[in-house]
This record gives structure tokens, sequence and C-alpha cells, in this order.
């Protein structure tokens, strides 16, 4: 199967110039100025940008979490990332604490393999540590699984004691693997909550109250001192607030690797949609909270400066009705509001519109922050990240002249809401090949359930 790509304008994160491609065999095997051969496909990009598949660090697919289920599957899930011009996705696994950890990898790569339609990774969850999670993480690693996630919030469901984050931390040192982070001090944010509720205050708009910046900041400057202690590399995930990127700077400049992730919904929406009437402000409601305008200021500098390495989504769906609904006042209130925003489909639209079509960010800053620094920083470059000879045929032709609007009648999440909805849409995804396969066409999902395959990530070491 060859497929060549006539005239787009090849961005990377440090390269931009008008090339043929051609792929073969699901990798990219000549780029030139002017490819002449019998392909099985010719596709004209001229006038389109030709950027490397993007690469979701954060998401979640299957997540038994809060009393019910996230509402994707792979089916619905893998779809929509690829309309989005995402070719990979790495999910958090997320085990019970008395779930053992084996068992619940296999479970959770079971729900991708044979039916994902994009390619997939994990960041393997810690949620208790004993004696015998050295060896079962060591396996896991070895299937080329090298990250572990963490988590300081959520006491009682997945979060870790300081004893435990203190063995995940020096395992991943010694291993070279990364550790991923969900940083608020999980003990502030319960007394909080239980302030608010007593005060009858219920609703959604007391969520962002209930876990303040300086719960995060305390979250973040617990974690850096953990790799500080361990010489562990770490990636804090969802970063939300001016606070807890000045938390981790002092460490960083002490020479701790620390890398930060933030996500599409706190650089487009604002602590103002969790007050909307009627309950509506519950589909606003994630952990950490979103902030007000000057944190997101704030992050689009930190964007654009390379202060924040990735923009990914923490893709969490659950519908309003019947899910986001457990927590409405009076019966219930905030705290039992299922965590998380709908948003692998949109990431990166979004973050063109309001970042590259606004001149807050250039194209190459753009490709560095969907693409390339995640496949960097988690073991995938140059196969992913990049488009350059050898590399895997994940590409995405961008129409930078579509205009559309964001809405839950047309959207592929498989969700009753949609946080964007009614978002006005400058560029999309027009065709998306994920292993030279084309995958999207016309912006529509044409590719194939299963084709996606689980992705061999390399360690520091290796
Ligand atoms: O609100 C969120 N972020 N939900 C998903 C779980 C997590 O903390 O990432
Ligand atoms: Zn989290
Ligand atoms: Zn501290
Ligand atoms: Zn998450």
């Amino acid at each position: 199967m060859k497929l060549l790509i006539k005239n787009g304008r090849i961005i990377t994160a440090d390269q931009d110039y008008v090339a043929d491609i051609l792929v073969e065999n699901e990798i990219v095997s000549q780029i030139a100025t002017s490819i002449d051969t019998d392909a099985d496909e010719t596709i004209d990009a001229s006038g389109k940008y030709v950027f490397p598949g993007f690469i979701d660090p954060h998401v979640h697919i299957y997540l038994p979490f809060m009393g019910t289920y996230a509402k994707d599957t792979y089916d619905s899930g893998s779809r929509a990332a690829l309309v989005g011009g995402t070719t990979t996705l790495i999910e958090m696994c997320c085990p019970a604490r008395n779930e053992d950890p084996i068992e619940a990898y296999e479970l959770w790569k079971s729900k991708a393999e044979g039916l994902s339609a994009c390619d997939f990774s994990f960041h393997m969850g810690v949620t208790i540590f004993d004696e015998t999670t050295p060896d079962k993480l060591k396996q896991i690693v070895d299937d080329g699984i090298t990250s572990f996630k963490v988590f300081l919030a959520y006491k009682g469901a997945f979060g870790v004691t300081d004893e435990e984050l203190f063995h995940t931390c020096k395992l991943a040192s010694e291993l070279g693997v990364v550790v991923t982070a969900h940083c608020e001090n999980a003990d502030l944010v319960s007394q909080r909550q239980a302030e608010l509720i007593a005060e009858g205050k219920l609703g959604p708009e007391y969520h962002e109250p209930s876990r303040p910046v300086t719960v995060e900041a305390s979250g973040v400057h617990h974690f850096c001192t953990f790799l500080e202690m361990t010489g562990a590399s770490g990636y804090i995930v969802h970063t939300s607030c001016r606070d807890a990127v000045e938390a981790a700077m002092p460490f960083r400049d002490r020479g701790v690797d620390v890398t930060l992730e933030t996500v599409i919904p706190y650089l487009v929406l604002d602590n103002t949609y969790a007050e909307l009437p009627n309950f509506e402000g519950a589909k606003y409601v994630m952990s950490p909270p979103i902030r007000d305008k000057t944190h997101q200021a704030f992050l689009w500098n930190a964007i654009a400066s390379g202060t924040i390495s990735t923009v990914a989504t923490d893709h969490a769906p659950f519908d309003f009705a019947g899910q986001k609904e457990m927590g409405r006042p009076p019966e219930s209130n905030f705290t039992k509001i299922p965590n998380g925003i709908p948003s692998v489909e949109h990431r990166a639209t979004l973050l063109y519109t309001a970042g590259v079509s606004t001149g807050r960010l250039s194209l190459r800053r753009f490709v560095e922050l969907v693409s390339t620094n995640a496949a960097k920083q988690f073991g995938m470059f140059p196969q992913k990240g990049t488009i350059q000879l050898g590399a895997h045929a994940d590409l995405v032709i961008w129409d930078p002249s579509y205009r559309g609007t964001i809405s839950a009648s047309s959207h592929v999440m498989d969700t009753d809401y949609d946080g964007f909805e009614g978002f006005e849409i400058t560029g999309r995804p027009e065709v998306v090949t994920c292993r030279g396969q084309v995958s999207v066409r016309d912006g529509k999902f044409v590719g194939s359930l299963g084709h996606g395959k689980l992705v061999q990530r390399s360690t520091k070491a290796e």
C-alpha cells in the first residue's frame, strides 16, 4: 500500500517547508520536493498543513470512578480522538487499591486491543505499594509501559500514602520510568468540602472553592519533594493555575526533572461556567477545578514560553443526565458530581483556534504542545511526534480555512452534552492517517476499529 501526499506544508517542531511525502508499509519512506511514483492513493495537500499525528498523553476511557463509569469505550473514544487529529492516546490505567496490578493492566489493555482505531498506551496507576508490587510493575514496564501514575488526591479511592509514594518514585528512578502525578492535598480537600457542605453550600459553583489553588500548589510542592529525594523524573498532569506552576519552579531550578502538563479546558473555560444556573455548572466540574481568567492568561504565557510542555485533555466523559446529576442539590451536593469533561475530540481544534489563529502560538510551538513533547517525554520519539524518514506515518492534513461550530449534536464522543457547545472553530483535521491507514477523510471517521496498536515505549535508560 503506497500513499502519496503532494504539496503539503510540512510542519514539525523544528521545520516548516513544502514537500511531498510517500508512505509505504505504515512508515514515511520518502520526503522530497517532487515525488513521482505509482501510488495506490494520491492526496493533494496544496494550501494545507501536514502535522505529525497528535498525541494525547492524558485520557480516561475505561474509568470506574465516583460510583459510576466514564461513558466512552474505545469504539467512540478512538474515533473521536482521530477526528480531532489524535493518532495516539495514553490512557490512565487506574486500579482500585485492592486490585492486582497485572490483572488491572490486562483488563485495561483488553478494552483497547482489537477495538481501538488509534494507537494507544497506558500510564500504569500505582494505587497501592507492597512487597509484591515491584516485580509486578517491572513486568508491566517490560510490556512498554514506561510511566506510572499516582494520585495525591482521591483519598480512599486511588490516593497513595507518602510511604507508597516514596517507594513508587524510588522504583521509577531505578527503572528509568516517569512518574506522572495528580497533585492536590487530599486531606485539605475533604476538610474544605465538609466545611462548605455544613454551611449549606451544595451547588457545583462550590467545587472550585473546595479545592483552591493553594491546595493544588501544596500537592505540587509535596510531589516535587519526593522527586528530589528519590531522583525520579516527574510529570505533573493537569496543571490548572499559576500557583501550581510556581510551586514547581524552584525544584526545576535545583535540577529536579519535572515536566508540566496543562489541559485544554483550563485554556478556554473559566470558573464562571461552574456558576451556570439549573445545575448546568455540573458539566464543568473537574479536578483540579477550572480557575478564574487570571490563571488562564498565565497558562497561555506558560505554554507559549515552554514553561508548560504539553496540552492534553484529561478526557473524562460523563453524561449530564444520570451521571453529573448524581450531585444535584438539595438531595445531593457537588462532591458527588463525577469529575471530568469530555474533550478528546476537540483539543487541537480549540488550541489552534484560541492559540494559533490569534497569534499566541506559532505553528511549530503548536506541534510541540500537541505532539512532539509528549512523544519525547514518554519514549515514543522519533517513531511518533515528528515527520521524518522511518517514522510512523501518523499524519494530520490540516485545513486552516475550515470554519465550524462545536455541538453535542455532531460530536463523536459518547456523551449527552459538550462542554464547548457553540464554540466556533477555525481549522480542522481534514485527513488523518494512523500508521498509513487513512482514518479520517473530509473530517469524518473512515478508519477501522482494531487498527490501533499498543505502542512500545522506551524508558529513559534505553
Ligand atoms: O476531574 C478529573 N480530572 N477527572 C478524571 C480523573 C483525574 O483526576 O484525572
Ligand atoms: Zn487527575
Ligand atoms: Zn509541601
Ligand atoms: Zn485524569
